[in-house]
């Protein structure tokens, strides 16, 4: 007898997140708290079904309209309404290469393609920490990824450090950048700070990649824009993932966009057609539901005041969590700083929680948290927030 084909395939690890929330699922504390997730949701745990999502897709659903192929690079009001929402006028649009991508992770995943095919020499660069799937989707795509410091040891931005690598890393390297939120820690660096950042970046000649996954989150659609437009503003190279996950409430739709901003128009189109092939061979075209609806969203001035309405309820929402717990930490903690809750922006927070105590708060009181200390504070609410402030406060003490 032959060996299996597959008698020597490896077992990988779980993914952590998963990992964590299969054993939330399994917990049968009736108190239990999910805080690992990285999706928003409201006061009673839901996930929303966004009302200007739901007229869109009543309206779409009243037309009919049969299921046909979307084109390799997407519907073209969906390409055109989100590069102009992300560029505004910081950019030249006839210059950006925009693709509709299957979620953020698509359009990373594009990214990176491209950038393989333009510089395949090139060393990716990502902040220490940052989004997990960051290193692993640039290393298969073939990219050695290094890290430059963004985490202090005093739980605060390490801009020294930032820029100290920043400004020795060879030209022609690609630097990854969180437009806003930064996931996990929750620090995003001030204007004055983009400004300094890419300067060096320009300087050096490195390729900016900014990964835009949760816009609306921070201050409002506008205000986080102001990196991309930062960078779009001296024309380019940029490359911009986009993700309406979070921001459209539209995760399992997967609903993103990759725009490359390029120096013409005929390199656009050079750029596009490369990116054309790269979606053909992965995938061949998008899906078409979730783009129509946000492309509907974007372009009826009803449904867009409304998505920002209810995006700016769900930002303020996070933002009283915040406000809240800091305040509960406070009163049980007296004496320490909790104000770096509140000054951290998006769904997450580093809660500054070791790795010790966040193994206690699983498993003494069934809160559960990254390792990391990674909370998600968009998982809080009016019901579980004294329990888990009560909880956290007491690892703190006695961990
Ligand atoms: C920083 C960051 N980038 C990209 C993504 C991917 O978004 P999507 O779910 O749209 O693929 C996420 C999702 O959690 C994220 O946190």
């Amino acid at each position: 007898m032959q060996d299996s084909l597959f008698a020597n395939v490896q077992e990988l690890p779980r993914d952590p997140i998963l990992g964590l929330t299969e054993a939330f699922v399994a917990d049968k504390a009736p108190h239990r708290v999910n805080l690992g997730v990285g999706v928003y949701q409201d006061e009673n745990g839901k996930v929303p079904l966004l009302a200007c999502v739901k007229q869109a897709e009543e309206a779409l659903l009243s037309k009919t309209a049969p299921h046909t192929y979307v084109p390799i690079d997407g519907l073209p009001a969906y390409d055109s309404a989100v590069a102009q929402m992300v560029f505004s006028d910081s950019a030249d649009l006839a210059k950006v290469a925009t693709i509709q991508a299957l979620g953020g992770t698509g359009a990373l995943k594009l990214g990176a393609e491209l950038l393989r095919v333009i510089s395949p020499n090139a060393k990716v660069w990502i902040s220490d920490p940052s989004w997990e799937n960051h290193r692993a989707l640039f290393s298969a795509a073939g990219f050695a990824v290094e890290t430059y410091p963004y985490y202090g040891a005093d739980g605060e931005l390490d801009f020294a450090g930032l820029v100290k690598t920043l400004a020795a890393i060879p030209a022609g390297d690609i630097v990854l950048l969180h437009a806003c939120c930064h996931n996990p820690t929750g620090l995003d660096l001030s204007h004055d700070q983009w400004r300094q950042i890419a300067k060096i970046v320009r300087e050096r000649g490195l390729t900016p990649f900014l990964d835009t996954a949760y816009m609306g989150f921070a201050e409002g659609l506008e205000a986080d824009a102001f990196s991309v437009r930062l960078f779009a503003s001296d024309g380019g190279p940029l490359f911009v993932s986009f993700s309406f996950s979070k921001s459209l409430s539209l995760y399992g739709e997967r609903v993103g966009a990759l725009s490359v901003l390029t120096a013409s128009a005929a390199e656009r189109a050079r750029v596009l057609s490369q990116l054309k092939r790269i979606a053909r061979i992965t995938y061949s075209s998008p899906p078409g539901h979730g783009a129509a609806s946000a492309a509907l969203v974007l372009a009826d001035p009803a449904l867009r005041k409304q998505w920002d309405d209810e995006l700016g309820g769900m930002r303020e929402r996070i933002k009283k969590m915040r406000k809240l717990l800091a305040e509960k930490l406070s009163e049980r903690l007296p004496g320490r700083d909790f104000s770096y809750i509140v000054r951290q922006n998006g769904m997450f927070s580093y809660s500054r929680l070791t790795a010790a105590q966040a193994i206690a708060l699983r498993e003494k009181y069934a809160v559960y948290a990254l390792d990391s200390g990674r909370i998600c504070v968009a998982a809080l609410n009016e019901k579980n927030i004294d329990y888990v402030s009560e909880c956290v406060a007491k690892v703190m003490t006695e961990v």
